[in-house]
């Protein structure tokens, strides 16, 4: 589901920069932002091991109550895994800082709990052992096996973690705790004429730069509608966080298409026609043009 299907890495900046504008705005995450210096989209979530310092032999982690963070706070060891080393890591702290702050190579993109690139095991039940706060992507079936989000989740015990995991994670919950299904939607009922099939409404969507014309369905995401008939796509969060998926359709985007889960566009760009095909399903027939985050950017 961190398939990035884009244009380069000059494009990832952009989003990489866009990411960090629209976050910094309107999330709590803005420390975490700051810290991390740069996202790893493109070629992120790729792992190169450990950069620089000895491995340090594992001992048995200890806590060190009240060291480092002022008062209050607690510290404590963690022994992460692939880097071959131990850190002490502030309760306040997500893990994913405190690596990124050891100049590690972590895997992560959107730092606020939604696309799990920075999935992570830790050696025993991550609801005790680690803290989310704004886990949006792992299931509690998920957590309870260890698997813990580093850029939200902070330490509550001592612990080792080995990150890099979030295909082990998805393949954890056969049938997938993966929102927006992009592997299963993909019936694409074509119904030419609008009509409904079963249950379900289908609308005939023009996808103006794929150049062709399909029946989608109204509790199907527009993006993976055009992905499942083979059509170059932009996208690359899947889950209305990052806008690369932006697009613009001929009418008021509230009336045409519905959203479940934008967090990119405001109310003004979505009046304006901009929409987001990975959360957007149709609601009524129109033109679709892809690739327009920047012209939407501009409103
Ligand atoms: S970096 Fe996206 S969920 Fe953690
Ligand atoms: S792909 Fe990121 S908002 Fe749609």
């Amino acid at each position: 589901m961190s398939e990035t299907t884009d244009d380069g890495d000059e494009r990832a900046d952009d989003v990489d920069s866009r990411l960090r504008r629209r976050l910094l705005a309107s999330t709590a995450s803005a420390g975490a932002l700051a810290a991390a210096g740069c996202l790893g989209l493109g070629g992120g979530g790729s792992e190169t091991g450990p950069r620089d310092g000895d491995p340090t032999p594992y001992e048995p982690p200890t806590e060190t109550p009240g060291s480092g963070n002022g008062g209050g706070s607690s510290e404590f060891d963690i022994e992460f895994l692939k880097q071959e080393s131990t850190i002490a890591v502030g309760d306040d702290e997500p893990l994913l800082d405190a690596g990124l702050d050891e100049g590690w190579d972590i895997p992560y993109q959107c730092e606020v709990g939604v696309c799990g690139q920075c999935t992570a095991k830790v050696d025993g039940d991550g609801s005790e052992l680690v803290e989310h706060d704004g886990n949006q992507y792992l299931d509690d079936d998920q957590i309870a096996e260890g698997y813990v989000l580093t850029c939200v989740g902070t330490p509550e015990s001592e612990f080792a973690i080995e990150t890099g995991m979030q295909e082990e994670a998805d393949a954890f919950t056969e049938g997938g705790s993966e929102d927006g299904g992009s592997e299963d939607d993909g019936s694409d009922s074509g119904s030419e004429d609008g009509g409904s099939e079963g249950d379900v409404q289908t609308y005939d969507i023009e996808y103006v730069e794929q150049g062709g014309t399909i029946g989608v369905g109204e509790d199907e995401a527009l993006l993976y509608a055009g992905l499942d008939e083979g059509w170059d796509m932009p996208y690359q969060c899947e889950h209305g966080v990052c806008g690369q998926c932006t697009s613009k359709v001929d009418g008021d985007g509230s009336e045409l298409v519905e959203h479940d889960g934008n967090q990119y566009l405001s109310d003004e760009q979505i009046s304006e026609g901009y929409v987001l095909t990975c959360v957007g399903s149709p609601r009524g027939e129109f033109s679709l043009t892809t690739g327009v985050q920047d012209e939407a950017d501009e409103v």
